[in-house]
């Protein structure tokens, strides 16, 4: 599959950070005013040293009150997705764009994703993986700084420096409309075909 190349994004790997540090430094965050409203902090989950991270958009419901990302509905629709690509949920790591629900699960705003996204960019760099994910148009928006669609950016494998990043449909839009749920299937597919294709390097 072609792959295209995103212009000003070649970095190397940085200092590392941990989580941890990662985590620490977010503490009990209140820079924006989902601080207020939310009931658990979603920071994220998985295996740090995963090569493919999901990005998704903001926590839900039932994320809000565990305190992890994509425990719901969407959730299990990303539970049977990752089998499609050959993956459980302990080799990814998963995080979202916003780490606090927006009340009634409103879209992010731009003032938000701007406070928030600093965390999302470290724990990229952390986690440094080989193939991101992008749950959604929040999160590959932000991540190959585009307005595109997601009809047309969907299923296309993009480079960005160090990282490979394919965007998907978020899972949650085909509980609303079952016929995109095909297009999350080839997706996922076209994902466990990269993986195969790129095997993890020799001490990585
Ligand atoms: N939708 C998201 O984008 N993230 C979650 O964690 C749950 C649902």
């Amino acid at each position: 599959m072609a792959v295209m190349r995103i212009p000003g994004h070649d970095h190397q790997r940085p200092r590392e950070v941990t989580l941890e540090e990662v985590r620490a430094v977010l503490g009990d965050c209140h820079l924006c005013p989902l601080g207020e409203t939310r009931t658990k902090l979603v920071f994220g989950v998985g295996n740090p040293h995963a090569r493919v991270m999901f990005i998704g958009e903001a926590p839900g419901k039932n994320e809000d009150l565990q305190g992890e990302p994509f425990v719901g509905a969407a959730g299990h629709n990303l539970d049977s997705l990752l089998e499609l690509a050959g993956l459980r949920r302990e080799d990814i790591y998963i995080a979202n764009v916003l780490k606090c629900r927006p009340p009634n699960n409103r879209d992010p705003r731009p003032e938000e994703i701007q406070l928030c996204s600093p965390y999302l960019r470290e724990q990229i760099r952390s986690i440094w993986p080989d193939v991101i994910v992008c749950l959604g148009r929040f999160a590959a928006h932000f991540v190959l700084h585009t307005e595109a669609g997601m009809m047309s950016l969907r299923g296309n494998f993009y480079q960005t420096g160090h990282f490979t990043v394919l965007p998907v449909l978020h899972p949650a839009s085909a509980l609303y409309h079952r016929e995109w749920q095909q297009y999350l299937e080839q997706d996922f597919r076209a994902l466990g075909q990269w993986l195969a294709d790129h095997p993890a390097q020799e001490g990585m």
